[in-house]
């Protein structure tokens, strides 16, 4: 229609739910999760870690400094001693504008807490953040088996040997490489590289500050859901879009959403 958005219909675009609707609840606790699934977000997305007595948890740091009451790896904490940490008052004194009493002495929450609440209502977009041990990987596809969730899961990781490993125990589950760029990248990945991730990759995710517009355009053109993080304001949305971007993370799925109604 003339003087309306040209975009593809919202079907077409991926909404993928960063940290949860972490621009307004504190990420990875249930609210945000909530909050981001009633906005009707298509992907909650996962960031996972292992703890000291080896269960799969949603936090994004090494440590659990910045988002508890605490401090010291997540490594260096049982489950139970985790659950016991206040995962949500650091979000009220960071952000007074947006604290809410219900967001103090919120929970840690492994894996299962999540998909136990969901179930197959919503999708997963999974992170590995582990680096070189791949200790999670079979762990995280076994508890996607048992809580069958195969066809609702997307795993993410910036390590290819994370992926490749999940790629060689169930090869249908999608997989999406991440890269991040801590300066502006003047060239699209190179064929042989796109040719090497094709191999078991459906998907690339960037920080799309630092690509252009060749960049997205070479994924896009070579058949790759192309997913740029994080994107949080219409005006870049649309500008991705347009470039070839298939779906985006985002902290505030609800404004995403609303671009397309
Ligand atoms: O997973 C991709 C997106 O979440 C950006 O990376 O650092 O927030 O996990 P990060
Ligand atoms: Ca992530």
């Amino acid at each position: 229609l003339i003087g309306c958005s040209n975009l593809a219909v919202e079907d077409d675009f991926t909404i993928i739910s960063h940290r949860g609707a972490s621009e307004y609840a504190p990420e990875h606790t249930m609210p945000s999760y909530e909050m981001a699934k009633e906005t009707g977000a298509d992907y909650l997305e996962i960031d996972l870690r292992l703890t000291k007595d080896k269960h799969l948890v949603a936090i994004h740091d090494e440590t659990v400094n910045r988002t508890t009451n605490e401090k010291g790896a997540v490594s260096e904490y049982t489950l139970k001693e985790l659950k016991e940490l206040d995962a949500g008052s650091w979000f009220n004194q960071k952000y007074p504008d947006k604290a809410k009493e219900e967001y103090e002495g919120l929970s840690v929450l492994s894996l299962k807490d999540i998909f136990n609440r969901f179930g197959d209502d919503i999708d997963y977009y999974i992170e590995t953040k582990n680096p070189d041990d791949l200790a999670m990987e079979k762990q995280l596809l076994d508890v996607i088996s048992n809580c069958e969730l195969q066809d609702n899961v997307i795993i993410q990781s910036y390590y290819s040997k994370s992926l490749l490993k999940i790629n060689e125990i169930q090869p249908n589950i999608p997989l999406v490489k991440l890269y991040w760029y801590n300066e502006p990248r003047k060239d699209p990945l190179t064929k042989q590289k796109m040719d090497e991730l094709k191999e078991y990759a459906t998907g690339v995710g960037f920080n799309y500050e630092n690509v252009n517009k060749e960049y997205i355009r070479a994924l896009s053109n070579k058949g790759f859901e192309v997913h740029p993080f994080t994107v949080n304001n219409t005006n870049d949305l649309e500008m991705l879009k347009e470039r070839g971007a298939t779906g985006a993370f985002t902290n505030n799925p609800d404004k995403i959403k609303s671009y397309f109604e």
